[in-house]
């Protein structure tokens, strides 16, 4: 592998590890909103941007996979296919005025992303690194 290869694989997890911040941003800025009793649609707008983030951060750890060859590839796919699947959910059950449901669901996620990101990204971010310190 060549140090131009190297340094794009650096970029790569830098990009991930600022996506997942922002996840996070957006869920205290939901828990927020929800927590000051903002207008539905305030709450609807960052909802709508957490699921369209995530979907946009998933790709970008898929091509992070591709690119290198990632051998957990496909598990760490189908997380996030069952993680879009339950996004896309909370997002309908709000647009449908299931509202309260939506916003439990919606919080309980933080849970299950906090999970996938100590699982699943954490071996991805792992391999990432080794191929930094051990290019051969
Ligand atoms: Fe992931
Ligand atoms: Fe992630």
């Amino acid at each position: 592998m060549c140090p131009g290869e190297l340094a794009h694989g650096n970029a790569e997890r830098r990009e991930i590890d600022r996506q997942h911040e922002y996840q996070f941003e957006l869920l205290d800025r939901l828990h927020a909103a929800i927590a000051a009793d903002q207008s539905a649609g305030t709450i609807g707008q960052i909802l709508d941007e957490f699921v369209s983030f995530s979907e946009v951060h998933f790709e970008t750890e898929h091509l992070a996979m591709r690119l290198f060859n990632y051998p957990g590839h496909d598990d760490h796919v189908r997380d996030h296919e069952n993680l879009v699947e339950a996004l896309r959910g909370i997002l309908s059950d709000y647009q449908a005025g299931e509202k309260n449901l939506a916003l439990d669901e919606a919080l309980r996620m933080k849970g299950y992303l906090i999970g996938h990101i100590q699982g699943r990204d954490h071996a991805l971010l792992a391999y990432l690194d080794e191929l930094q310190e051990d290019p051969a």
